[in-house]
């Protein structure tokens, strides 16, 4: 039987559907009233950050000191270790804001670990951005020490450590004629890479397997660091890591039951509360808990073998954004994710029951996402003159209406004057952001500047 056919649900189980419809949409809806509140606190929380060492969201000086001029010129490589591939990049800056890149995804073999480093040139040593897209403190540009492992990743012998001197020595035992000029995070990356082309922009975001922010602030503001001497008129990027937003405590966001779950079954529970409900990595996993409850309810996929779908991460984010975006009437695409991957036949009211809830929890996360994007721009008082904010990640990228709902929801908590903030697909603060802040590294030190 083509799953289309199977014979449509009873009334009664429709029934029974559409009220944990409207009991799941009373708990993923976020009201303008409850954004705007989440925004104060938010808002307090940066400013903690950046008063005091070690906060909840340590809101981390970059030592990438003020906006790129645009003229910066070179060669530079740039490493990044953010998911799961490592990728380098050849990063030519023309100037003028112009750029050329070469890149290469790498999944490292042994035989590559072992080969002659002896045929490489080496007459020209280039300078290394390396991307390194999780949580350290700095106290230098080059130097990082990880805060803790966030997305997940869970490798000892890491945290507390200073990464930059970790994969300086291996460099140098693989004879790589690379200088690690700077170590910074996507987010800064984005921050600077954004600016480089379109200098209206203030704030970059990632919205991928993570969440986060990074945004230039003055130094005079950045009171922790106060005792450093750098002067007061100095800029400085902040690295947010603003995914761990009220972890621990929880008294600000609306978790329901099944972020709770995903939070307790982690390997670090009670940390990163806001990614927790935003981001990649967590979204499929919520919409997996929802079905699964609904199938040990008896409601969904009654006499069906559902052990695939019980996997836990077995739902990826990517099906939301099919599902969300599913344009046929008999939502097609849905029938082929529940059969192909799951091995489950759905009938037409079970996928558009779906296809709600994939929109439930699509809509909050990009809807939280605005509260922080807020939560910055209100803090700086951006908001008359208006800012660009340069947005990357695979889902700010590819979940369909994931940049419509943010600006909505800027909407719901500024009124109109949220129109003046706009997100755009930035550029790739990973490869050429990092070789930017490498060439502004060089300059300063070149100049004499440290
Ligand atoms: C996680 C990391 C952060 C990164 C973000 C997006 O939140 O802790 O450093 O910017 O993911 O990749």
């Amino acid at each position: 039987t083509r799953t289309s056919d199977v014979e449509d649900l009873p009334h009664a189980t429709k029934k029974r559907m559409a009220d944990h419809l409207r009991r799941l949409e009373m708990m993923f809806t976020l009201t303008p009233q409850r954004m705007r509140i989440i925004v104060e606190a938010f808002k307090d929380t940066l400013e903690l950050g950046l008063s005091k060492h070690g906060q909840v969201v340590p809101m981390i000086p970059t030592y990438v000191f003020g906006w790129p001029s645009g003229s910066e010129t070179g060669n530079y490589l740039a490493v990044d270790l953010g998911g799961t591939n490592l990728r380098v990049c050849l990063v030519t800056l023309n100037g003028g804001g112009k750029f050329e890149i070469t890149q290469a995804k790498y999944r490292l073999t042994e035989e590559q670990k072992q080969e002659d480093a002896g045929n490489m040139k080496t007459d020209e040593t280039y300078s290394l951005g390396f991307t390194f897209s999780y949580p350290c403190s700095q106290d230098r540009i080059d130097h990082g020490t990880l805060i803790r492992w966030t997305k997940g990743f869970g490798a000892p012998n890491t945290e507390g450590h200073n990464v930059v001197e970790m994969f300086r020595s291996s460099l140098q035992k693989y004879s790589v004629p690379a200088e690690i000029t700077a170590l910074t995070c996507d987010t800064t990356g984005t921050l600077i890479a954004s600016h480089y082309v379109n200098p209206n922009t203030k704030i970059a975001c990632i919205f991928g397997t993570g969440c986060n922010a990074a945004y230039m602030e003055k130094v005079k503001d950045i009171s922790k660091i106060s005792h450093l001497g750098i002067g007061e008129d100095m800029e400085m990027a902040i690295n947010c890591e603003w995914g761990a937003f009220d972890s621990f405590e929880h008294e600000h966001l609306p978790r329901t039951k099944y972020d709770i779950q995903i939070d307790e079954t982690s390997n670090k529970p009670g940390e990163q509360a806001f990614e927790k409900l935003i981001s990649g990595r967590y979204l499929g996993e919520i919409l997996r808990l929802i079905i699964c409850e609904l199938i040990d309810e008896g409601v969904i996929f009654l006499g069906q073998n559902t052990y695939k779908i019980e996997i836990i991460y077995s739902f990826d984010t990517a099906f939301l954004s099919l599902m969300e975006s599913d344009p046929t009437d008999e939502l097609l695409m849905i029938i082929g994710i529940f059969t192909h991957f799951f091995a489950l036949e759905t009938t037409l009211a079970e996928r558009q029951f779906f296809k709600a809830l994939a929109k439930l929890v699509g809509r909050r996360a990009a809807r939280l996402s605005a509260c922080g994007i807020a939560a910055i721009v209100s803090k700086m008082g951006y908001l008359e003159e208006g800012c660009a904010v340069g947005a990357d990640g695979s889902l700010y990228n590819k979940y369909p209406g994931f940049a419509d709902r943010i600006h909505e929801g800027l909407i719901d908590i500024f009124g109109d004057k949220g129109r003046n903030v706009i997100t755009y697909h930035a550029e790739d603060g990973s490869g050429i952001g990092s070789a930017i802040v490498a060439a502004m590294t060089k300059i300063r030190k070149d100049s004499g500047i440290y």
